[in-house]
């Protein structure tokens, strides 16, 4: 069975290759996470923490699935060394210095998550202090999180690569989510439409795409500047389309870069 570490003393017996944070009730999505790292090292750790700080709505935070015993078969089949599972106290030992996430921060995600990418930048910084990786591995689906990520990198000049991951979707192309459990498969038939929408690879192709279908509450859909997050323009290299809405009470979110890079 897979090793599990609780504390940075645990930590600190070993040399970590690749770090792939996540918050747990794990999917295919974050086996090829999993799978991605493997290519960056050996001594792989999986952090599974649920991080309050990146909950705006404390509703979310307590019923975030949770099935540690199903997560760390799924680690260890995807080829993880070991998972990290920290107490709050263990990440959160004094008061916390939190990471500001600018202006970007408060745009698209943010704005409709107050607060949010502040507690994800503050929790990502504080396990690349405590596991001291040499990689890390985000998924392309959370891009605005990915760029931020990078961004934050950047600022603080921490020693660590960023390894972004292709998104993982299933069968009819719903971007895998841990959200995803909380569809009924009517829904999922309503979700279909965010991928279909995308696919158009066209601003006012998915809009359009989009209306058509009721029953999914858009939040924004923008063709942005991959590197800027600033809105594209024509002369723009390398453009994606980003995309948030609500299906009943779920919020998916999902993007694709223009021009299948
Ligand atoms: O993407 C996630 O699962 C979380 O935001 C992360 C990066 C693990 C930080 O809590």
């Amino acid at each position: 069975m897979i090793e599990v570490l609780n504390s940075a003393d645990d930590l600190a017996r070993q040399k970590w290759d690749v770090l792939v944070p996540t918050m747990g009730a794990l999917h295919a999505g974050h086996q090829s996470l999993i799978k991605i790292a493997q290519n960056y090292g050996q001594k792989i750790a999986v952090s599974i923490f649920v991080n309050p700080l990146q909950f705006e709505n404390k509703n979310d935070l307590h019923n975030y699935p949770k099935n540690i015993e199903a997560d760390l078969q799924l680690a260890y089949k995807a080829g993880a060394t070991a998972v990290f599972l920290p107490s709050e106290i263990e990440i959160y030992p004094g008061k916390i210095e939190k990471v500001d996430a600018g202006l970007l921060g408060d745009l698209y995600e943010g704005a409709a998550r107050a607060g949010h990418f502040s507690g994800v930048l503050t929790v990502v910084k504080r396990l690349f202090e405590l596991v001291k990786p040499k990689f890390a591995v985000f998924g392309e689906k959370d891009y605005q999180q990915l760029f931020l990520i990078k961004q934050m990198v950047k600022k603080f000049q921490l020693p660590i690569d960023i390894i972004s991951a292709p998104t993982i979707r299933d069968q009819n192309n719903l971007a895998l989510s841990s959200r995803n459990t909380r569809l009924s498969e009517q829904e999922k038939q309503v979700a279909n439409v965010i991928f279909q929408a995308l696919s158009t690879e066209n601003l006012q192709l998915a809009s359009a795409v989009l209306k058509k279908q009721p029953s999914f509450k858009l939040d924004y859909l923008n063709l942005i500047d991959e590197d800027s997050f600033a809105e594209a323009v024509p002369s723009t290299k390398n453009k994606r389309l980003i995309v948030a809405g609500w299906v009943n009470q779920v919020r998916l979110i999902d993007n694709i870069a223009i021009g299948g890079r």
